[in-house]
């Protein structure tokens, strides 16, 4: 999860980047739209793992799901991700209002990732 919030981290300093080269219309270095794709990715992929390894955990542990509110607020952040990417792949000038779904959707995102780390930490507190 830790590297979940360094790869959100990561991400806001290049989509800000890239933010700054297009308003500012300066120089944009060649690198720097794959790199935020690809930090992007990385993000999409993290997440699906920790849904799995807590879908399956939990599933091996007790054979059914839905303990605690961890599990709505992990499906959330999942499909918020989710959403965040395809409103990404809108991004363009015929499209405004994709940039700014990506800006908004990216907002909620954080705060549903700093709520599902302590949802999911206060499970782990439990059992302790
Ligand atoms: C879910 C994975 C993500 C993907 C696939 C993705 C992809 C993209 C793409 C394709 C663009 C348009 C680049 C361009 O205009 O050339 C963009 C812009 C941007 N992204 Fe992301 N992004 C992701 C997550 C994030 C996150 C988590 C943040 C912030 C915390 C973020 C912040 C930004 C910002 C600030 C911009 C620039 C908007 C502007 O130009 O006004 N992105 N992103
Ligand atoms: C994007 C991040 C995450 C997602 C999508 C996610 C998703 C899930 C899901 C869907 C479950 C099954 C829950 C249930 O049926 O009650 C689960 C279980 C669990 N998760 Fe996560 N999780 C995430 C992050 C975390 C973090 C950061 C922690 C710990 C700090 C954590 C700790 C746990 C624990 C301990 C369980 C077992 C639940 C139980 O025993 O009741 N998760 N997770």
């Amino acid at each position: 999860m830790g590297l979940s919030l360094t790869t959100y981290g990561l991400l806001a300093v290049s989509g800000g980047a890239l933010r700054y080269t297009r308003l500012g219309d300066r120089p944009r270095p060649s690198w720097l739209r794959p790199a935020h794709y690809l930090l992007g990715s990385a993000l999409v992929g993290l997440v699906l793992l920790l849904l799995s390894i807590g879908i399956v955990g939990t599933l091996g542990e007790y054979g059914r799901l839905g303990h605690s509110v961890h599990l709505p607020v992990g499906l959330t952040v999942v499909a918020l991700i989710l959403a965040s990417a395809w409103s990404a792949s809108r991004i363009s000038p015929e499209r405004p209002w994709a940039r700014k779904a990506h800006l908004t959707l990216n907002g909620i995102l954080l705060f549903s990732l700093v709520v599902v780390t302590a949802t999911g930490w206060s499970v782990v507190q439990k059992y302790l």
